[in-house]
């Protein structure tokens, strides 16, 4: 049992707390900007925000990635928005200032004569860090930045066998859940072993939580557990969809990280997703799930589904048999329950006679130190707030 008071509350309610994780956290480390099927070919775009700034990601004629701070040089104003293709040079639509996708500002149309004397190689794009891991997209606004491999390396060999450039994303299966929680509430969700066994009783009995192994990478939270017996014992009949992996892999398990900050994967014997959160206030967070699945046709999951459905029908059970299906404590869906979970904890934070209780030594470890991990970074900024 430990005492459990890593933050203050106002980590979780406060606007200025959330303004300030905002500048020294999100905007100072590598971000989830996609996966690598969304910029396929040269002129493919997509813009993201990366704590304050916003990125645009392009792919160039020669194939290579490059990312710039989607603002005009003259105004400010953002060039483009959300994701496109046939990009050949980028236009702000205010006073048509044109950049060519090397970032150099091509001309000032019409008003050349009133620029006189300007440096115009001042006023290219300015670069931000982009690169590919695992198969998905990062950026980072500092073109200085550490290297992705130098980041993602120490938690590399934690990670499961998935070959996640050869899995495919179904149409229609993103996620996107806007949830009534900070983003720490969530996070520590992901990473609360404690839970597995009480919220998840019926939802996620499947893997053997007894066995789990976990803990912080740097900054990184590792997590891997075995599948029950009864599961693996008949793997090939029993997993829902065609596994991603070969079924005689001697740690046959699942693996469960969360990479720093707030972006979950779920790498699992029959699926891959990523989790990522993305914080809207302090009391709100936006949650997109995508997944990716084995390249097979309809008719290996449909004999997939048939040759497991018995195992699952025993097996997946809602949190309270009473509850009507449409409530998520009666739903039998892991992540309604946790969502549900999550929205009645930061319902509480602004009673006046909230306190955290004890916590769990092994099991909600990771909690603690995810807020020691945050609170280091913050405290500095959250102290110096009473000195005027
Ligand atoms: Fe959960």
């Amino acid at each position: 049992m430990n005492s459990n008071n890593g933050l203050p509350i106002e980590a979780y309610i406060d606007s200025h707390f959330f303004e300030l994780e905002q500048k020294h956290i999100f905007s100072n480390t590598w971000a989830f900007a996609g996966l690598i099927e969304d910029i396929k070919i040269p002129g493919d775009y997509l813009t993201v925000q990366a704590g304050l700034s916003n990125i645009v990601i392009i792919k160039n004629e020669h194939g290579d990635l490059l990312a710039y701070h989607n603002m005009c040089r003259h105004r400010g104003t953002q060039l483009l928005e959300g994701k496109g293709s046939g990009l050949k040079k980028l236009t702000c639509p205010y006073h048509d200032w044109t950049y060519q996708l090397s970032g150099e500002l091509v001309s000032l149309p019409k008003s050349r004569n009133e620029f006189t004397g300007i440096e115009k190689d001042c006023l290219n794009l300015k670069p931000a860090n982009v690169g590919i891991w695992r198969g998905m997209i990062w950026v980072h606004p500092d073109p200085n930045s550490t290297s992705l491999q130098d980041w993602f390396g120490p938690i590399e060999n934690q990670l499961g066998p998935h070959e996640v450039e050869s899995l495919v994303e179904f149409k229609d299966s993103v996620v996107i859940e806007d949830i009534n929680a900070n983003w720490k509430v969530i996070v520590e969700n992901y990473i609360d072993h404690y839970h597995l066994a009480q919220l998840h009783a019926g939802t996620l009995n499947m893997y053997n939580h007894k066995k789990a192994q976990f803990g912080f990478v740097g900054k990184h939270f590792k997590f891997w557990e075995p599948l029950t017996d009864d599961y693996q014992r008949n793997l090939q009949q029993n997993a829902a969809s065609p596994l991603v992996y070969q079924s005689g892999l001697n740690n046959i398990g699942v693996w469960v990280p969360m990479l720093f900050p707030g972006i979950g994967l779920a790498e699992l014997e029959s699926s891959w997703s990523v989790f990522h959160i993305i914080p809207i206030s302090p009391s709100k967070s936006r949650v997109i799930v995508r997944t990716k699945m084995k390249d097979s046709g309809t008719l290996d999951y449909l004999k997939q589904s048939l040759s497991s459905a018995a195992f699952w029908d025993k097996k997946v059970k809602p949190k309270y048999a009473s509850f009507d299906q449409n409530h998520p404590l009666g739903s039998a869906d892991f992540m309604r329950e946790d969502i549900y979970i999550c929205e009645q904890l930061q319902k509480s934070f602004t009673s006046p006679q909230f306190e955290f209780g004890p916590s769990a030594s092994f099991g909600e470890a990771p909690i603690r130190q995810h807020q020691e991990l945050i609170w280091n970074i913050i405290k500095p900024y959250w102290d110096s707030r009473l000195v005027s």
